[in-house]
């Protein structure tokens, strides 16, 4: 089986190959990544003299580019995780989102059509979904809910579902979609909320949280993501969305407080800042259709998983800090300078 990876070099997509490699150690591999801020070759060090494993340099939306590597490679399965995935950015600069995660996508479908092959998985988001009242805690996204989006990002990634399902009706292609909630864990850039807080708490930094710190994530341990589209890949039934979840709902303030308990820093460190425009409330994934079709169900829990990801950051500082030393250190000071 030759299974290309996009979006590889990033937090799950490196996750996701090495879950692959331990649970199928005859696949090939092909991560394809653009490299872009968020894709760190390091991350990759482990597997990439693997004979099962190759790295191509190149970007989604480069429609030239990817049919020269279909032709050459003749993938037989496609997942796309290659994306611009971070809220924040997307409010500074929506259009980078658009052409990576619509028109990459589309690329990617082409070629899919193109050359032909036995499964194209999108990995979208449960944000395509927009957000949950605080006082409904009765309500959850199930693959029913309508989408309505908040965020150029999130509406990004629902025109990219849009597309996938035209593409799967249109000209029958063998397409899934999976939209999981906020994932956790090793090799998540610190932009995003838990990595971030962890490296700021540990330079001993304020630790910015965005308004009253009220907003509710449904997290979930990355391996159980990879483990979830694994089981699509293997059991899902084409033309299906799957949501994932772990109904582990955690407002802000609650994860960052637990941070700061669990490196022993001060809760003084916390600072409210300016909240993030068009802020989602709440997000939850109702979980049961993956596990009633597919018997899926996540194997880590929040406290066991926090743990984890809290020790890997300590184990692995010289991942993030070459990172936070870059290019990283301008958006900080743009991002938060005057929040
Ligand atoms: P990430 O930002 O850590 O990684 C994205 C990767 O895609 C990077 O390696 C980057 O270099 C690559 N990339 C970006 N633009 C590209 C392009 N034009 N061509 C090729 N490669 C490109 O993101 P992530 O958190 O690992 O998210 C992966 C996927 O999962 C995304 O599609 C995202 O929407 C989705 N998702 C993320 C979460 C989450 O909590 N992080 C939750 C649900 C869904
Ligand atoms: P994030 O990790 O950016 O994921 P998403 O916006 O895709 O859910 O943010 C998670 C939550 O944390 C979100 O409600 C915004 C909030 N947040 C902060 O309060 N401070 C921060 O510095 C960041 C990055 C996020």
């Amino acid at each position: 089986m030759n299974v290309l990876v996009t979006g590889g070099a990033g937090f799950i997509g490196s996750n996701f190959i090495f879950y692959m490699r331990e649970k199928h150690p005859d696949y090939q591999l092909i991560c394809l990544d653009k490299l872009t801020y968020a894709g760190n070759l390091a991350t990759l060090q482990g597997v990439m003299n693997e004979p099962n494993f190759q790295f191509i340099r190149a970007d989604i939306a480069d429609r030239e580019a990817i049919y020269s590597i279909f032709e050459q490679e003749k993938p037989d399965v496609v997942l796309n995780f290659a994306a611009e995935s971070h809220v924040d950015r997307s409010i500074e600069n929506p259009s980078i989102f658009l052409e990576t995660n619509v028109m990459g996508t589309q690329v990617l479908l082409d070629a899919c059509r193109k050359y032909g092959v036995q499964r194209y998985h999108q990995v979208s988001t449960d944000e395509v979904y927009g957000d949950l009242p605080l006082d409904r805690p009765d309500l959850f996204f199930t693959e029913k809910t309508p989408l309505h989006t908040s965020s150029p990002y999130s509406a990004s990634k629902a025109s990219a579902d849009l597309l996938c399902n035209a593409y799967c009706r249109t000209y029958r292609m063998p397409i899934t979609i999976s939209r999981c909630s906020n994932n956790y864990g090793p090799y998540q850039f610190p932009e995003k909320l838990i990595p971030l807080m962890i490296a700021n708490a540990l330079a001993n930094k304020p630790l910015p949280v965005y308004g009253e710190g009220l907003n509710v994530r449904d997290w979930l341990y990355v391996e159980d993501h990879c483990a979830a589209i694994d089981l699509i890949l293997e059991k899902g039934e084409v033309g299906q969305v799957y949501n994932i979840g772990g109904h582990n709902e955690m407002k802000n303030i609650d994860i960052v407080k637990l941070i700061c308990k669990a490196l022993d820093k001060p809760e003084s460190l916390i600072t409210h800042v300016t909240d993030r425009k068009g802020h989602d409330m709440r997000y939850a994934i109702d979980p049961t259709f993956i596990h009633e079709k597919l018997g899926w169900l996540p194997q880590t829990r929040f406290a066991d998983g926090i743990k984890k990801t809290i020790q890997w950051y300590l184990d692995n500082r010289g991942w993030w800090e070459n990172i936070i030393s870059g290019e990283y250190e301008q958006y900080y000071e743009r991002m938060y300078g005057n929040r």
